[in-house]
């Protein structure tokens, strides 16, 4: 990614554009992320808080990140400088989230790849068996191959820069996604026994409204819109002037929330249905849907191959986000240390390589260590989006509201006579509520967590 104006490509027409950042927002946020923390969070409260976000503070933050980007036609790492220069560090700091992230997402995304070859070699039998995932993750060698296959798979579509190939192929692969979702969610909805975890899902239960649930589903936003990293700022750079800004954001927004809606809808009620409605079995965690979903497949007519064409396109969804990771450090290095692509991607390619490798022993061979408690893939996860991320988030909306002022993106977001309907929202959103409310929510909840005080 060249910071010159001139060498800049840009993505042709709002579809374009609107296709290429839902690939990157849509992926294993939405469809693994999502309905595990919704299930352990008090289900229909954590729903209704996240849409309440996703609507206000993730639109705003959205709007604020692509407009910085099309304003400045820089990258993260120095649209800030670009800016003012005592915001560099934004820009450096906000550069630390893709490296946390993307060696655990990789992880993930091999379990992903597992289980899209359980599909294939008809083995959805066993993988519907209780104890086959904890079997699977707690080996030294397997999770481990399979993160290697998919880090190796996202590095070669970062060296060969085809990703405007896989951009096209997700114009047909997403509605795709969304279609068989809708079919599994429905099936799932439909089994004897869902109805009671569907309420859980749908309907809020406002004693189990915590600071934390508030704080995880805004951490969950920024993860799942691909946030407070640089990424939506290096995709508006790339976007053309004539592009409408505030529909573009509604749209990619009401996308990535309806995949992550319909991802609970699949999974939550099947947990009801398949334990028997033991709601201990909420907490599984990070392997809820890996978990879940295959003794949804089981019972289900042409299981085997509905599983393998999920697990296919979830894969395909979670290498388009890993994509834009990888791309955001390889371009990170090509900027700062001026190394040319192919070195830059060797380079991230085996720093994911290795920093990979504790996330996935953390669940066998070292499930021993654990910092603060956690596994640690999820330390990594909480160190993201739930410390990182929220502080990046406040820093953008805080400057942009008192130093640049939210003419700034509101202009940029009128740029060739496009309309922002909601202009006044977006003014109250990122001067008041939006700096005062990541705040709070962040002190409050690690206060909280801290035992400081109790919420
Ligand atoms: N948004 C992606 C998802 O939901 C994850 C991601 C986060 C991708 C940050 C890029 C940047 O899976």
């Amino acid at each position: 990614m060249k910071e010159k104006e001139t060498s800049r490509s840009s993505f042709t027409g709002k579809l374009g554009f609107v296709l290429a950042a839902a690939g990157s927002a849509v992926g294993l946020g939405n469809l693994w992320r999502f309905p595990y923390l919704a299930a352990q969070y008090g289900g229909g409260i954590f729903l209704l808080v996240y849409v309440i976000l996703a609507f206000t503070f993730g639109f705003t933050l959205m709007t604020t990140e692509i407009a910085i980007g099309r304003k400045t036609g820089k990258s993260a790492i120095s649209a800030f400088g670009a800016l003012d220069k005592r915001f560099a560090f934004i820009g450096g700091l906000s550069s630390i989230v893709p490296v946390i992230i993307t060696p655990y997402y990789c992880v993930i995304g091999g379990w992903v790849t597992k289980y899209l070859g359980v599909y294939l070699s008809s083995a959805g039998r066993a993988a519907a068996e209780d104890g086959y995932f904890g079997a699977f993750i707690s080996q030294p060698w397997q999770p481990l191959v399979w993160f290697f296959v998919f880090v190796l798979a996202t590095s070669v579509v970062v060296i060969l820069g085809v990703e405007k190939g896989i951009e096209k192929a997700s114009k047909i692969m997403m509605p795709i996604l969304l279609l068989l979702s809708i079919v599994i969610a429905i099936y799932s909805c439909t089994r004897p026994g869902a109805i009671d975890g569907i309420l859980y899902y749908v309907r809020p239960d406002f004693s189990k409204l915590s600071v934390k649930t508030v704080l995880a589903a805004l951490g969950q936003l920024f993860y799942s819109m691909s946030l407070a990293m640089g990424i939506m700022i290096t995709y508006g750079s790339y976007m053309q002037k004539s592009t409408d800004l505030e529909s573009s954001v509604r749209q990619i927004e009401f996308f990535d929330t309806l995949i992550a809606f319909l991802a609970g809808l699949m999974i939550i009620p099947a947990v009801f249905v398949f334990s028997g409605g033991d709601e201990s079995a909420m907490g599984a965690g990070p392997g809820l849907m890996f978990i879940t979903l295959p003794k949804v497949f089981l019972s289900m007519p042409g299981g085997q191959l509905i599983g393998g064409a999920f697990f296919f396109l979830v894969l395909f969804a979670a290498l388009t986000s890993s994509i834009s990771l990888m791309e955001t450090i390889v371009s990170i290095l090509m900027d700062r240390l001026g190394w040319n692509r192919l070195f830059s991607t060797v380079m991230s390619t085996i720093f994911v390589l290795l920093a990979g490798i504790p996330s996935s022993l953390g669940f066998g061979v070292w499930s021993h260590v654990t910092p603060l408690g956690m596994d640690i893939l999820d330390f990594f996860d909480f160190l993201s989006n739930t410390l990182l991320m929220p502080i990046v988030s406040f820093l953008i909306c805080f400057i942009v509201a008192y130093i640049l002022k939210p003419d700034f993106i509101i202009e940029e977001a009128k740029a060739e006579g496009a309309a922002f309907r909601t202009e006044k929202f977006y003014r109250f959103m990122i001067r008041v509520v939006a700096p005062i409310g990541i705040v709070a929510i962040w002190v409050s909840s690690m206060a909280a967590s801290l035992g400081l005080i109790s919420l």
